[in-house]
């Protein structure tokens, strides 16, 4: 059976742009396929050397993954770390990556590029878990074999490099990896934050998935737009308005909306009208997301059945990775 894997990093609390780049679709494979979906928290000591941070951010993924209707019974619900497999993978993986392709890596090209136009050492700041993040993230992926990943547009050069490792892995061992392929809707952009750049945990920038309505609507109101007035005709292209409508309406929805963007919607009535779409979808949602939060016991409970099933899985499949290389 096919089957689709995908994490989140540890850190800060979910986001809307977390929410439609990877939760929900995610959620709607795993409906079809066989699923992995994980709390990727060592990635998260890459940026948070917080430990209560670090814990409270993963009990916030997991109530939210369940919230949004992870289903554990029928999926693989777990903590990265409590798979070691994954870090022994991790290893086997980085002796057959080659160092000229992780130097190309975004978050640490831009890293570099920063330290040179800032600082005398290219170097500065910059950890060697930074620079072979997408290696684990490898390891992640090619320990359970999966068919997809579901991810947003900014993780498609760390799939690349997933599949050019197990590519040359399965050149110098012979076939054993498949190559994964990334599910990214490349019609939708990333979704912005409220200061123009892509939404991220890390800019400060990002609307929490489960802030209360009247937070929910004071970041939309905060949501940049142009000066026109109400009456005139509105662009759709670039505006981050409508870019939120396309991340949560169907077609008909889009289509109206864009009607009414030509004929000159005030924003004001346009920013009412999406937080009135959004609030729609994520109110149910947010009321299973308290419950659980409140209930950490069912949390940890949920976590550790699944990670019995993961390591289990894991450790055969490790086996046949190590008998492949000798050892
Ligand atoms: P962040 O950048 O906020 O730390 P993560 O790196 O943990 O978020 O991302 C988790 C998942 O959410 C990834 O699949 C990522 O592509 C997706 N994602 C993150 N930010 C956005 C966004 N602004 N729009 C769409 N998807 C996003
Ligand atoms: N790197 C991903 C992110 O920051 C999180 C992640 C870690 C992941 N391992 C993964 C996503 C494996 C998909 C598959 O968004």
């Amino acid at each position: 059976m096919d089957s689709s894997l995908t994490g989140i990093t540890t850190t800060g609390t979910p986001h809307l742009g977390n929410y439609v780049g990877a939760i929900k679709p995610a959620i709607q494979l795993s409906k079809k396929f066989k699923s992995y979906l994980f709390l990727a928290d060592y990635h998260s000591l890459i940026k948070v050397n917080d430990p209560d941070a670090v814990k409270e951010s993963s009990m916030k993924i997991a109530a939210t993954w369940l919230a949004c209707g992870l289903d554990s019974k029928n999926s693989l619900f777990y903590r990265q770390s409590k798979v070691p497999q994954i870090l022994e993978l991790n290893w086997i993986l980085s002796c057959m990556a080659p160092k000229g392709l992780l130097n190309r890596a975004h978050a640490y090209k831009a890293a570099v590029d920063l330290n040179k136009e800032n600082k005398n050492d290219e170097d500065f700041g910059i950890s060697h878990g930074l620079f072979s993040y997408p290696v684990l993230m490898s390891a992640d992926i090619l320990m359970f074999n999966p068919k997809y990943v579901p991810v947003g547009k900014d993780q498609k050069q760390h799939l690349e490099i997933t599949r050019d490792i197990a590519d040359k892995f399965n050149k110098t061992y012979k076939n054993f990896f498949q190559l994964p392929e990334p599910i990214i809707d490349e019609s939708l952009d990333l979704l912005t934050g409220t200061d123009g750049r892509k939404m991220s945990k890390s800019y400060n920038n990002s609307i929490d998935l489960f802030s209360s309505e009247k937070i929910l609507q004071k970041s939309i109101n905060k949501i940049k737009t142009d000066s026109k007035e109400p009456g005139e005709k509105k662009e759709t292209k670039d505006s981050i308005i409508f870019q939120y409508f396309n991340h949560f309406s169907d077609e008909e929805e889009i289509n109206e909306i864009t009607k009414e963007f030509e004929e000159g919607i005030g924003w004001g009535d346009a920013k009412k009208k999406l937080f009135t779409k959004i609030n729609q979808e994520i109110s149910p949602l947010r009321d299973k997301y308290f419950d659980l939060i409140n209930n950490p016991k069912l949390i940890e409970d949920t976590l550790e059945a699944g990670e019995t099933k993961a390591r289990d899985e894991a450790n055969k499949n490790l086996e046949k990775i190590k008998e492949k290389i000798g050892i």
